[in-house]
């Protein structure tokens, strides 16, 4: 007797096949040839802003005083180590990091994710009651089909040179009629992947007082999540200091998620939040606690010991090296792909640029994505089966797009393109192949 498969909820459902986009890059990396292809499709960081040396001093630091650092091999707690939860607030205080005084970090608690800020994000999707979730267009991809498979409605706004328009913000919420009930929260990248896009301090308080109104009407509190993955990696000086969203507020709707990832090391896996003592926060500590508590407590205590003691030095080097690549990559995109690129963000924080491609298609079947995967079927562009010309990977425009959005045709001609993880020299090939893509989707 043939039996029914098991019955899985409609997160797993919607989960038994991967989201579009991984499975791209499975495609890419299930044969990735270190030497040979190049990756500009994820998101990693560079290896060499690692520490290696430094964690390894934390490492035995943290080991050998254990009244300072107790029971860093144990299990930890449901709120995070405190140590590391002082080092972050002195790390915030003493940077003015968004601008945080003592009193403001004072009136605020802090927690650590279970897993980097991905899990914090996850959180935020369990505890809240689903809804629609308002978040810029582009969007950060990762994060909102996960949304979409919680059972979230995602609602993209199309953002400007500073961030989610916040006039056509305003338009979409009273364009919701009597769905405005269903705004379950808002979401925003403060440097947003994919695009790099700075959210202005303007914006940043336009958005505060949006949230406010609104809650105001639907007389119930709409939570403002300001996930600042990349606020430490603003790398050209002309930006002026970016400022909290947790300065504007006074009504206790904005919590900021941070991560450590991109300034440390991800493998550390510190992703943290901010915000007010509320039933919000309690219940994401319990759900901490419910998937194995804070990160491992060996790694928060090495995180707690780089903040109190070495984090300048750190990011001012992080920040130096994706200044230099930024500047390079940039003069390459120029020179290789000038002619054909009709929009470019990034290059001031973060490590990513974000190009529009004037009449050039960047979707997965299309002639350019094809080249550079070497999937073109003409062995003079593929190179021989067994040993293929190098393949550059990227990001489509299409997966970072609200499917229902008003980017989403633009998006089939716009790509991300990461100046993080490869070294200069390969970028540089990479951008120089896809010049070649450009001309062979022109023949
Ligand atoms: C916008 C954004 N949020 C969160 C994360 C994840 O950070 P973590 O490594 O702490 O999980 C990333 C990682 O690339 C990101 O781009």
């Amino acid at each position: 007797m043939n039996l029914a498969d098991f019955l899985l909820s409609g997160y797993g459902s919607a989960s038994t096949s991967p989201a579009p986009i991984n499975r791209m890059m499975a495609a890419f990396t299930e044969d990735f040839r270190q030497d040979t292809d190049i990756n500009l499709g994820v998101g990693y960081v560079n290896e060499r802003t690692i520490p290696r040396e430094l964690i390894l001093e934390a490492m035995r630091a943290v080991l050998s005083h254990p009244a300072k650092y107790k029971l860093a091999l144990n299990y930890g707690g449901s709120r995070g180590s405190q140590n590391l939860i002082d080092s972050i607030k002195n790390f915030h205080i003493e940077n003015a990091i968004g601008g945080l005084t003592q009193e403001i970090i004072a009136k605020n608690e802090i927690i650590i994710g279970p897993n980097g800020a991905t899990s914090l994000l996850e959180g935020i999707a369990h505890v809240l009651q689903p809804g629609i979730v308002i978040t810029s267009d582009p969007m950060y991809y990762i994060y909102c089909d996960f949304l979409q498979r919680q059972g979230f409605d995602v609602l993209a706004v199309p953002e400007d040179e500073n961030g989610i328009r916040t006039g056509l913000l305003r338009d979409k919420i009273s364009g919701l009629g009597s769905r405005k009930n269903e705004i379950a929260f808002f979401y925003v990248v403060t440097i947003n992947n994919p695009t790099s896009t700075i959210l202005s301090n303007e914006r940043r308080a336009e958005l505060v007082q949006i949230v406010t109104e609104l809650s105001h009407t639907e007389c119930r509190k709409i939570p403002l999540i300001f996930d600042i993955a990349y606020e430490n990696l603003v790398h050209d000086p002309a930006v002026p200091p970016l400022e909290s969203g947790l300065l504007y507020d006074e009504q206790g709707l904005v919590y900021e998620i941070g991560t450590l990832s991109k300034i440390l090391a991800p493998a550390l896996r510190i992703g943290y939040m901010i915000g007010p003592n509320s039933p919000f926060l309690n219940a994401m500590i319990q759900k901490t606690s419910d998937v194995g508590f804070s990160a491992p407590l060996i790694t928060q205590e090495i995180a707690s010991y780089l903040l109190d003691h070495h984090v300048q030095r750190q990011i001012e080097r992080v920040n130096h090296g994706y200044r230099e690549k930024a500047r390079e990559v940039k003069k390459c995109i120029d020179e290789q792909l000038g002619a054909v690129v009709s929009a470019c963000s990034g290059g001031k924080a973060g490590f990513y640029y974000y190009l529009t491609l004037d009449g050039i298609q960047t979707t997965e079947g299309s002639a350019f994505f094809k080249y550079l995967s070497r999937t073109t079927g003409d062995v003079a562009v593929d190179g021989p089966a067994t040993n293929k010309n190098p393949r550059v990977n990227y990001v489509p425009g299409q997966f970072c797009c609200h499917p229902q959005g008003d980017l989403v045709e633009r998006g089939k001609r716009q790509l991300r393109v990461s100046y993080g993880f490869e070294e200069l020299g390969r970028i540089r090939d990479a951008i120089g192949f896809m010049g070649d893509a450009v001309n062979y989707a022109r023949r």
